[in-house]
């Protein structure tokens, strides 16, 4: 054999090893770290020491392990964003929804497989808003790598997790607001890889920094790790092409502009073609919420994109920036996508077994005894889905509790639909009857294959606005979006049957709607909720119970041996 055709061979021993699923292991520690951010030093908790959290990075058809040690003074768990956990529903990480969380000394192995999904997803806390700092990407690339990409193979990956800073300790924040009933406060700045950037004071040294060469082409697997703000971004002098969001696969589409809300993700490509220099990557809230919105920060994260060989003489060219209540451009972005379609991938279907409708929006409750901070109009702040304020069970999970069959933890009997009226009427006054929320934890049960699709209907209690509500289990495709009251015989006009975009987390246009199909392969409870944490904190939360299939391979397994009981 000559020598070309041993290395050929060898190359092609190599490819094939490279595209057996293989065991990726990760140990995270999580406990305590002091980070200096905006002047001021602060404790947060963190995983392994680093601020984000470390990256995941696994080809599709891989079992990821990862054990999860809890040093840190909290209840925690681990919430896998956007992995399906076929059959590994024990493994999804919502507190009491999937487990009981993971007591402070003790640990817990999550192990799942990630099959049928590429692109980029995170992992983040899912207990209290810890997720605040408990954050990192999770990658996830094609089984020969990403060569295998539907897109010209980029020269470099770069995540790029947008989040928020509070100075004060954020578990403090949330006893204060919802414990003491005083509303969530604004976050002091917005991050990009955990850095507020030097538009901040005292934060030259805390400014993410990318360096490119010219002619390159990067790949920006770009997060929203915020707890509570959708995020414009943008960087100077250059474009986008977006290639996916929520590690679905979208036709290629080119914008100066991304928008994401907390829990999504836009991958893009971005050529280095700009003149040699210094340019900001900016990221600034979108503020959807009409008439008046709550108070939030008015400067931008910055990041700087430096051409190689650096050159510091000169200062960063600033991008302009969407105002902050930009909704046209938000809803150009997030309604322009389509999906890409590729042989052997699902396609949205067309025959509906399930058709729900759902109203998300706030409202109001009377003030608890506890929340002595509780002061407009003795109402507190409530939040719901059909009028049900989700309340989290406190004795065992929901999923255990459907495992055993145990009674009395949650109820069959989520509203199929609303009561019905003018739901996005914000001028007149709507009566306090319908902007007091029930309370309940409480299930809908789908059969296991069902088509199910639901119509997420914004309402204008105390303010309309853009829910970002993820589903926890799939992705589902998103139909149409609209603004307004849902109008069937007018909305199924603008169906998209043929290449929707697919995601995990779906910005309800604030005001308006959205439809999505999705089907109810994956035995386990599923969460179904906000993904602003204030919101769910609310309530802004329902769960599917789906059933089991009629074989072992279409049922819930049992749990693992080291699963945390309450
Ligand atoms: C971790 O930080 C919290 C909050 O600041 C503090 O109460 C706790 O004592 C710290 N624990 C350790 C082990 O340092
Ligand atoms: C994960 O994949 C492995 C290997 O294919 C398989 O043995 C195992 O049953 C899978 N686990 C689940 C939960 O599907
Ligand atoms: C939240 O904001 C209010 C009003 O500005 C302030 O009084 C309170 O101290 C803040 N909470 C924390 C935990 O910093
Ligand atoms: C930055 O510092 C200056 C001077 O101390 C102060 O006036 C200003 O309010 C600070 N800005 C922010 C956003 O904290
Ligand atoms: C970005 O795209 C727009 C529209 O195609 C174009 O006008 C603009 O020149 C492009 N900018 C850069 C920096 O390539
Ligand atoms: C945000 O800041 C800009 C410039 O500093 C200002 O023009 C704008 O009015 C501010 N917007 C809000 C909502 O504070
Ligand atoms: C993009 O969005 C704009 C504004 O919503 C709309 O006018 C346009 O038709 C959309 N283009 C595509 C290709 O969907
Ligand atoms: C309660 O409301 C009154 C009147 O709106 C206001 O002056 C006061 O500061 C509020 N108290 C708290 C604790 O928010
Ligand atoms: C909103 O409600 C008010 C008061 O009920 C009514 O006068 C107004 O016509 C409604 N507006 C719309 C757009 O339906
Ligand atoms: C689930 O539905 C798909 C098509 O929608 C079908 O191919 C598959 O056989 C079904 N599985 C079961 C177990 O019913
Ligand atoms: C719904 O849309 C249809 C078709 O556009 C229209 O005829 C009908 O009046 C609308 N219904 C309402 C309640 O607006
Ligand atoms: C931690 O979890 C346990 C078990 O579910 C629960 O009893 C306890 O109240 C939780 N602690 C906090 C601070 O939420």
């Amino acid at each position: 054999m000559d020598m070309a055709s041993t290395l050929a061979l060898a190359l092609a021993f190599l490819s094939f090893f490279a595209a057996e699923a293989k065991i990726v292991e990760h140990t995270f520690h999580v406990g305590n770290l002091t980070q200096r951010r905006l002047c001021e030093e602060k404790v947060i908790t963190a995983v392994n020491g680093q601020f984000p959290g470390p990256t995941i990075e696994v080809n599709e058809g891989d079992t990821l392990v990862v054990n999860v040690i809890n040093e840190s003074p909290y209840n925690m768990t681990i919430h896998w964003h956007g992995i399906f956990q076929l059959r590994s529903a024990w493994a999804d990480g919502p507190n009491m929804i999937t487990q009981c969380p993971i007591r402070p000394g003790n640990s817990y192995v999550y192990k799942f497989n990630v099959t049928g999904q590429e692109g980029t997803l995170w992992w983040h806390s899912h207990v209290s808003v810890l997720r605040a700092t408990v954050y990192g990407a999770l990658i996830i690339r094609p089984r020969g790598g990403l060569k295998d990409c539907p897109f010209p193979e980029p020269d470099h990956e770069v995540p790029i997790l947008l989040g928020e800073w509070w100075k004060a300790d954020v578990v403090e924040l949330d006893n204060q607001a919802f414990l003491r009933g005083q509303g969530f406060n604004s976050s002091d700045a917005y991050t990009i890889n955990g850095q507020p950037g030097d538009l901040y004071n005292c934060s030259r040294k805390h400014t993410y920094k990318l360096k490119v060469v010219s002619g390159k082409t990067y790949l920006l697997r770009i997060i929203n790790a915020a707890l509570n703000n959708q995020l414009f971004f943008k960087i100077a002098g250059h474009n986008f092409t977006v290639v996916a969001v929520d590690a679905s696969y979208t036709k290629p589409y080119k914008t100066d502009v991304v928008v994401v809300s907390p829990g999504q993700t836009v991958d893009v490509l971005m050529v280095a073609d700009a003149a040699p220099g210094n340019y900001y990557m900016a990221a600034s809230p979108y503020i959807s919420v009409g008439p008046q919105g709550p108070p939030f920060v008015n400067i931008s994260a910055t990041g700087i994109v430096e051409y190689l060989p650096v050159d510091d003489s000169s200062a960063p060219v600033m991008p302009s920036m969407p105002p902050f209540n930009d909704t046209p451009t938000a809803h150009r972005f997030f309604t322009n996508l389509t999906g890409l379609l590729k042989p052997g991938k699902p396609t949205v279907p067309h025959r509906v077994h399930e058709k729900m409708f759902f109203t998300v929006g706030l409202g109001r409750n009377p003030c608890q005894p506890s929340q002595t901070l509780c002061n407009r109009t003795r109402q507190a702040i409530s939040a719901s889905m059909n009028n049900v304020s989700f309340e989290f069970p406190t004795t065992v999970s929901l999923l255990e509790a459907h495992f055993k069959g145990a009674n009395g933890v949650y109820r069959r009997d989520f509203p199929r639909r609303p009561r019905v009226f003018d739901y996005v009427n914000a001028t007149g006054t709507l009566p306090l009857a319908l902007q007091t929320t029930l309370k309940g934890t409480r299930v809908r049960t789908v059969k296991y294959n069902a088509t199910v699709e639901i119509v997420l209907q914004n309402t204008a209690f105390v303010g309309i606005e853009n829910h970002p509500m993820h589903l926890h289990g799939f992705n589902f495709f998103v139909v149409a979006q609209g603004f307004g009251n849902y109008n069937a015989t007018a909305a199924k006009r603008s169906f998209n049957l043929v290449d929707p975009q697919v995601r995990n987390t779906i910005g309800v246009p604030t005001g308006g709607w959205a439809v999505i199909r999705f089907v109810a392969n994956n035995p386990g409870v599923w969460f179904m909720h906000c993904h602003l944490d204030a919101h769910l904190e609310f309530g802004l939360a329902m769960a599917f119970e789906v059933e089991n299939g009629p074989t072992a391979d279409t049922s819930l397994p049992p749990p693992p041996p080291d699963f945390p009981t309450c």
